[in-house]
């Protein structure tokens, strides 16, 4: 008999720090913590982010939290942010915001890298504003730096002037290059805007050397941003891992995203540190649909699928659960955001039914 996941899986433990945050946040927490329970045995330690946090500490991100993450194995975030924050920054522009939250974590855990798998489900090939025959096999990663470039460079106005600099170093390039081509199977996408940019013509430079260098059986092509923007959309099954400097891979990744229909659906992973690697949706808050039960937990399983493969070494688990949501969604599982009136709930059973 074939073993199920019922009688191999409780097998793993590990320390998973749980992130809840705000909005919908911890809805879409709960059920995942239903599903790692279905999946192995592990020790949870929960703690406050972002909005939740500057309401109880007045900052978006403690030194204890912080230090919890650091001894983790790994750490699992739902979202944060909300109007009622954005609001006391409109009034005080000194007031914390919630994000900081975040982008603190990534920077204290050192996590360089971003990643970003699309994989359109088949059974929602007709969610996505795209032809059905454009994106049907689509299988790519997006492998976005996270650390650098212009959302870290000087900022600053002068008089009715304002400046945000770029940079990136060698050393920067390489690493992000590095796993890239290790996450490759059939080929590198490297995206930049070399014509223009001198930071770009650095990026393009040692991509090339690095895979001169380290990995010359992986096919490699450089892509201008504004053409890899089109073809994301127009041929978006020639890609297989697009890799790229920050700013460039926020966007690229956010258009990605609709090829899949809905950013409910959309998981996310931080890597790159010497310790835990960061699992998230690709989705905010929603504060629009917070507390009405409607949320789509599907990329925060997603991303508990991310965190088993990429964060605690069991490519098997997360393939388990990366199919049972395939089979929910092809059972017919839909939520609001998908076009039917599934609740987070209903969606949690469906997928821990399949498991
Ligand atoms: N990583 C993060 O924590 C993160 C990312 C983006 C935005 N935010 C924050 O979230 C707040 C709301 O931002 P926004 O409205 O621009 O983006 P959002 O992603 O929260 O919501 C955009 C739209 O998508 C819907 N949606 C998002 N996730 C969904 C899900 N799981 N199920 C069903 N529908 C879903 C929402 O209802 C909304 O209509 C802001 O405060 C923003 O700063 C946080």
């Amino acid at each position: 008999m074939r073993p199920t996941w019922s009688n191999r899986l409780p097998t793993i433990t590990a320390t998973i720090i749980t992130l809840p945050g705000d909005g919908i946040g911890p809805e879409i927490m709960a059920a995942a913590r239903e599903l790692l329970a279905a999946v192995g045995d592990f020790h949870y330690d929960e703690h406050m982010i972002g909005g939740a946090s500057i309401d109880a500490h007045g900052t978006a991100l403690t030194e204890e939290v912080l230090a919890a993450c650091r001894a983790s194995d790994a750490v699992l975030l739902a979202a944060v942010g909300g109007p009622k924050w954005d609001a006391a920054v409109a009034a005080d522009p000194a007031a914390p915001r919630p994000e900081q939250g975040l982008l603190g974590l990534r920077k204290d855990l050192g996590l360089f890298a971003n990643l970003r798998p699309v994989r359109p489900s088949p059974a929602l090939l007709d969610a996505s504003p795209l032809k059905r025959d454009r994106i049907e096999g689509t299988d790519l990663l997006v492998v976005r730096e996270l650390t650098g470039g212009i959302y870290f460079g000087e900022s600053g106005r002068d008089g009715d002037t304002a400046h945000d600099d770029c940079a990136y170093s060698v050393g920067e390039v390489e690493r992000i290059a590095r796993v890239a081509f290790r996450s490759a199977r059939t080929k590198v996408t490297s995206v930049d805007k070399a014509n223009v940019l001198e930071t770009s013509r650095l990026w393009r430079e040692t991509v090339t050397r690095v895979h001169a260098e380290e990995f010359p059986g992986v096919p490699l092509e450089h892509l201008l941003v504004d053409n890899a923007a089109m073809q994301l959309v127009s041929r978006p099954t020639g890609f297989d891992v697009i890799v790229t400097e920050n700013l460039f891979g926020d966007i690229l990744s956010d258009e990605a995203a609709m090829l899949t229909g809905s950013l409910g659906m959309l998981p996310s992973a931080s890597i790159g540190g010497d310790g835990p690697g960061l699992f998230e949706p690709v989705h905010g808050s929603a504060p629009d649909i917070a507390g009405t039960g409607k949320a789509n937990p599907l990329a925060m399983f997603g991303s508990v699928a991310l965190m088993l493969r990429h964060g605690l070494g069991d490519g098997d688990a997360a393939a388990g659960v990366e199919s049972a949501v395939d089979r929910a969604l092809e059972e017919g599982l839909r939520t609001s955001d998908l076009g039917g009136e599934a609740t987070t709930e209903d969606a949690t059973r469906a997928v821990l039914a399949n498991l």
